[in-house]
């Protein structure tokens, strides 16, 4: 089950990504934004990563216009791991080495194409653990730190 989440900047992305899930029959909850009137990036990131450190849903695909902002809001959530991608090596590798949990593209960078490789890829590769299990579990440790 994935969770999408979107700002006004990220929404036809999303719809394009959603479209592409739909096709695969990939199943996905919506949180929204359902429309290109403005809304805040972080209140749209919290809902989705919720669901995911929830374990409602296994991973997240959030929107914004950089990709940036909703990544930066979405890493506050302690149990999310986010990564804003506009490139084929970097969402692999944050699957493989970071066990990435959400992947965050940004509407005003990447084109639909593109946006599908990236989510296939995130969606298809699995956490190598090992060595980078000790790592991610000390980005878990520093969620402890005030
Ligand atoms: C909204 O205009 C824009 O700031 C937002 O979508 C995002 O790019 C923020 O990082």
């Amino acid at each position: 089950m994935i969770a999408l989440g979107a700002d006004h900047g990220g929404f036809e992305l999303k719809e394009a990504i959603r479209a592409h899930l739909d096709s695969l029959g990939v199943a996905y909850r919506d949180f929204g934004c359902f429309s290109t009137e403005s809304v805040d990036y972080p209140d749209m990131a919290a809902p989705p990563c919720r669901a995911v450190v929830a374990g409602e849903c296994d991973k997240a695909l959030l929107f914004c216009g950089t990709g940036v902002g909703i990544s930066i809001a979405a890493n506050k959530i302690h149990g999310i791991r986010a990564c804003c991608c506009s490139d084929v090596f970097s969402a692999k590798y944050t699957r493989l080495h970071n066990d990435d949990n959400a992947l965050c593209l940004g509407g005003r960078v990447v084109g639909a194409g593109l946006a599908i490789e990236l989510v296939d890829v995130f969606l298809n590769t699995a956490f190598e653990g090992g060595r980078h299990a000790t790592r991610v579990a000390k980005i878990t440790a520093l969620e402890d730190e005030r």
